[in-house]
């Protein structure tokens, strides 16, 4: 994810930017960049690539100057490139302007700023800040930066430095983290707390709609109002490690946490303002094209894998389009029935599993369309594939996957309600209901993450026990396969999804007394269905943990405990109903000490078949 650090002071600015920016590195990144102010000019140094790339290429002419800006880009709107990288200016060179997050209505800022005149270099959303700042400016940095705010909408943390205006930095932020911290005539400001924990422990926190004006002995913090905000300092007693993963204790957790962020992002501009129907300009396809389409393959490893097998639920039901599912090393030798009729899609947090990498030339050499679902722009699978959409999930570090799936089952419903959209498969008034309740999802997500002790009970109470199944039907089973993946990965317990139906046919064998099983009901049509099986369990003495929508008030009577979350279509509720085995995995492996972060013999990105 982007990383962004600022600087005023007495000191040169430049090696602190560098400094800080290298303690923001674990996050991940494709490109770097500082603009230091000095003498009415502001020096602009970026690349695309490491930071030691930008090192070597100001080796000998750093730019001086006792205030100024850095970055690291995670690139999102444009692939990673040295006029992409941040920091980005306006025509005269008059403003400088970091940004993480994303600018929803860039598109018709961008038009109306062209035809004002302004010239842009990059593809970025970003571009247009300090574009919007230069049209805008009445004189008052302060009052134009808030001129600039009132016609941005999105997810911000923005860092301004104006050429007018030398002695201040001005930063704000919406749902993106930004701290500012405080030194002894110099401050800093950061997305993060690892790049400036080396030189102040002294902090201010900045909440939502907060404008910080940030001088080299003062800071002054308004609210969206521009009244003046009283705030307390915050003193970090992290060390470095910790507060890496943001005070977390693992990355895991970090990332679980993040999810109601990067679901957020991940539909942002993507759904219309009346939630009427999805937006997909990366696609642009017509109704001709999609109704061109015979067959879709949905091909992925792992947990991408998983999110495939909601997907095909999801173009099926909403679309009416024949989905199949493949595991991509099975894929690529099956001999596929394939042809220019077929959409193959191929779903990667990484981008480089070469398992999935393979299996879409395959299916290109086959004649196949393909589509690739990926979390990095400019991975070998978004080079490969004809089209991407991104999961804007920001970089996934444990090698468990959790924001990577949620984010790529919003592209997956995105897609399918796309194509109902262009293949006019879904009633208009179901199509609004859906997309309306989808656009709650990150809220819901939240409320779902909000009480997390009962899990750890359970986590506690079934930890040592050495089987653990899952059962569900419909959209409960897929989504039980990965929370049985999850269980397996990290806390190294024998865990095995089945379809609630199908354990009669033989796994039942293995229910007997106080073996735990985890059963989902959210669907509600198969609801009757999967609560007889979970009777047929009880009467074997397993120990039932179901997981249900609130209000519920069947399943308690069959289950030994009940997890809830929040009620919402069935088609969305795969979104909530992983969360508490997300949960539930990370807290098992907590109790059985395991490495959660880093679970024996799995890697995060595999790249041998
Ligand atoms: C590895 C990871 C899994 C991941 C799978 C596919 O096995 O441990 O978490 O789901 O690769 O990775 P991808 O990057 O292609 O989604």
């Amino acid at each position: 994810m982007c990383g962004i650090v600022g600087y005023i002071g007495s000191n040169q600015a430049a090696p602190f930017l560098i400094e800080g920016l290298t303690k923001l590195e674990y996050r991940g990144y494709d490109s770097a960049g500082i603009a230091v102010l000095n003498d009415q000019i502001i020096c602009v140094e970026k690349t695309v690539g490491r930071l030691a790339a930008l090192e070597e290429k100001i080796e000998g002419k750093t730019p001086e100057g006792c205030i100024g800006i850095g970055h690291t880009r995670w690139a999102t709107h444009g692939r990673p490139s040295d006029t992409n990288s941040h920091p980005h200016t306006d025509c005269h060179g008059d403003f400088a302007v970091v940004h993480n997050g994303i600018i929803e209505n860039y598109m018709e800022l961008k038009e109306d700023l062209i035809s004002k005149g302004h010239v842009f270099k990059s593809e970025t959303d970003t571009e247009v800040l300090p574009h919007l700042l230069e049209e805008l400016y009445n004189g008052d940095f302060e009052a134009s930066v808030r001129e600039v705010l009132k016609r941005v909408e999105g997810s911000y943390a923005i860092v301004f430095m104006s050429k007018k205006d030398p002695d201040k930095l001005i930063c704000t932020k919406q749902d993106n983290p930004l701290v500012i911290g405080l030194g002894d005539g110099e401050n800093f400001v950061a997305s993060d707390i690892p790049a400036i924990i080396s030189r102040t422990r002294r902090t201010y926190i900045v909440n939502d709609g907060e404008l910080a004006v940030v001088k080299k002995d003062s800071v002054w913090i308004t609210n969206s109002l521009g009244e003046p905000v009283t705030k307390k300092v915050f003193e970090v007693n992290w060390n470095a490690e910790a507060a890496e993963k943001g005070g977390y204790e693992h990355f895991m957790l970090k990332e679980i946490h993040e999810q109601p962020k990067a679901v957020r992002d991940t539909l942002s501009s993507r759904i219309n303002k009346d939630n009427s129907a999805v937006v997909l300009e990366e696609l642009g396809w017509t109704e001709e094209y999609v109704n061109s389409f015979s067959k879709v393959f949905i091909v992925a490893c792992g947990t991408a894998y998983h999110a495939g097998l909601v997907g095909k639920y999801y173009i099926e039901r909403m679309a009416r389009v024949p989905v199949e599912v493949d595991i991509a090393s099975e894929f690529r030798y099956r001999q596929p029935i394939i042809d220019d009729n077929t959409l193959t899609i191929v779903v990667s947090q990484s981008g480089e599993t070469i398992d999935t990498l393979a299996a879409l030339k395959e299916a290109k050499r086959l004649g196949s369309k393909t589509l690739a679902v990926t979390n990095v722009v400019g991975s070998s699978i978004a080079r490969e594939a004809d089209q991407v959409i991104y999961t804007w999930a920001g970089p996934e570090i444990a090698v468990a996957s959790t924001k990577a799936y949620t984010t790529q089952l919003i592209v997956m419903f995105l897609l399918g309600a796309y194509m109902a959209g262009l293949r006019g498969t879904v009633a208009p008034r179901r199509m609004k209901e859906l997309l309306t309740m989808l656009r709650n999802i990150p809220a819901q997500i939240s409320e779902t993450l909000e009480d997390v002790e009962p899990i750890k009970v359970f986590a506690k109470k079934y930890g040592f026990n050495n089987d653990v199944f899952f059962i569900g039907r419909a959209l409960d089973y897929e989504v039980a396969l990965e929370g049985s993946l999850k269980l397996k990965e990290i806390s190294y317990i024998h865990a095995e999804a089945y379809a609630a139906g199908e354990l009669k046919h033989g796994t039942l064998a293995l229910i007997t007394q106080g073996v735990p099983v985890v059963a989902l009901a959210t669907q509600k049509s198969v609801y009757d269905k999967t609560l007889s099986n979970i009777k047929e369990v009880k009467a074997r003495d397993a120990v039932v943990i179901g997981i249900a929508a609130t209000g519920d008030t069947e399943l308690e009577k069959y289950a030994d405990h009940v997890i809830f979350v929040p009620r919402t279509d069935e088609l969305l509720i795969p979104l909530l109903a992983v969360l508490p085995l997300q949960l539930l995995s990370y807290y098992t492996a907590i109790t059985r000490g395991a490495d959660v972060d880093k679970p024996r013999n799995l890697a995060k990105s595999v790249t041998v078949e």
